[in-house]
């Protein structure tokens, strides 16, 4: 019975040695393998260990159990189309959502302070005092009320902003008024100043965040014009509208973390763009101390004979 670790991440704390560490210091009952460097016999192979492994990798392991995504979002996993048929379980932990929360309301504040007008007041060494409206006249939608929404909605209404939902299935969260599908959104959106996604990337979800739907954003908040805030996923948005939206003012500003391509181009247009802020997919930068913890507990569940927990829906692609 082995943990295959076959991870593809960036960044030091990524690297493959060091998830290969984290996982045998924790199972020292189990043998921990990495893949593209050990040779397991594939049959022994039970759980896995993935982060954006290259597509075909896991259709080796005929006897897989399990497969633990080191990430929320299996948008990478399910597009391989040989992916094997076994739980795939998903990271719900307080760490990432804790994370998120910190990257929206530090954007959502950003746009309601007016943090970039600043910084060029600062630059340009000009004492500029612009009028300052309260968050309770802030209007922030939020797409997508799973785990990582839910959190962000909750303490954004908690500092004062007038905070709104809209998923696939009606929600309820205290204070914060919900829209559900397709026939809801458009309420949703007309009330909607400052627009966070936090949706997964899903056929369904693909390229929602286009013209049409910035479109139908609200005109008449303090902010002048509406805000995107993007740390769901890249696939989400049609990167050449928000730039024709930014520049026609159908977009006031725009916060983006995630990019249909990563890492984003040196050459693409998005990062000089004077209304943009761009950071490199690390909204939730989570700790991997944190995630192999949450991993080898439910490896644990599992030998137990107890459920899985998170698992993820194939069918809805989340
Ligand atoms: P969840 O699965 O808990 O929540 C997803 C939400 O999106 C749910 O509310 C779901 O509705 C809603 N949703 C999905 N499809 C649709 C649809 N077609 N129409 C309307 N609503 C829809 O996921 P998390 O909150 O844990 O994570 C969300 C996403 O955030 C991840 O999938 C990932 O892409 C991204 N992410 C980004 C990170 C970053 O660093 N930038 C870090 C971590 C995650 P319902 O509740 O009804 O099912
Ligand atoms: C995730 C991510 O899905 O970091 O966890 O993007």
């Amino acid at each position: 019975m082995t943990l295959l670790v076959a991870v593809n991440g960036a960044g030091d704390n990524w690297a493959p040695e060091k998830w290969l560490a984290r996982f045998s210091a924790r199972l020292p009952d189990m043998p921990v393998v990495l893949f593209g460097r050990d040779q397991p016999d594939p049959a022994t192979v039970k759980y896995v260990a993935a982060w954006q492994p290259p597509p075909g990798t896991l259709a080796a392991y005929p006897n897989l159990q399990a497969i633990f995504n080191l990430g929320a979002g299996v948008d990478a996993l399910l597009r391989d189309a040989t992916l094997p048929n076994v739980p795939l379980v998903r990271v719900v932990n307080p760490d990432l959502t804790q994370r998120m929360t910190e990257y929206v309301v530090l954007h959502v504040l950003m746009h309601h302070r007016q943090q970039r007008l600043m910084d060029r007041s600062q630059a340009a060494r000009q004492w500029t005092t612009p009028d300052q409206w309260a968050a309770a006249n802030l209007r922030v939608g939020i797409m997508g009320m799973g785990e990582l929404g839910q959190d962000a909605a909750t303490v954004l209404s908690r500092i004062g902003f007038q905070v709104a939902g809209w998923s696939r299935s009606l929600k309820s969260v205290p204070g914060v008024p919900c829209y559900a599908g397709a026939d809801e959104l458009d309420t949703f959106l007309v009330r909607t100043d400052v627009l966070v996604v936090l949706l997964p990337s899903t056929t369904e979800t693909a390229g929602i965040l286009n013209r049409a739907l910035f479109s139908k954003l609200a005109k008449d908040g303090p902010l002048g014009a509406p805000v995107l805030i993007n740390a769901g996923r890249g696939l989400l948005q049609v990167e050449a509208d928000i730039i024709s939206c930014l520049d026609d003012g159908t977009l006031g500003a725009a916060t983006l973390d995630v990019f249909n391509q990563e890492p984003l181009a040196v050459d693409h247009p998005l990062w000089s763009h004077p209304k943009v802020t761009v950071t490199p997919h690390n909204a939730a930068d989570s700790d991997p101390e944190a995630i192999s913890d949450y991993v080898v507990g439910q490896i644990r569940r599992h030998q137990r004979g107890l459920p899985l927990q998170n698992i993820v829906a194939r069918d809805r692609g989340y």
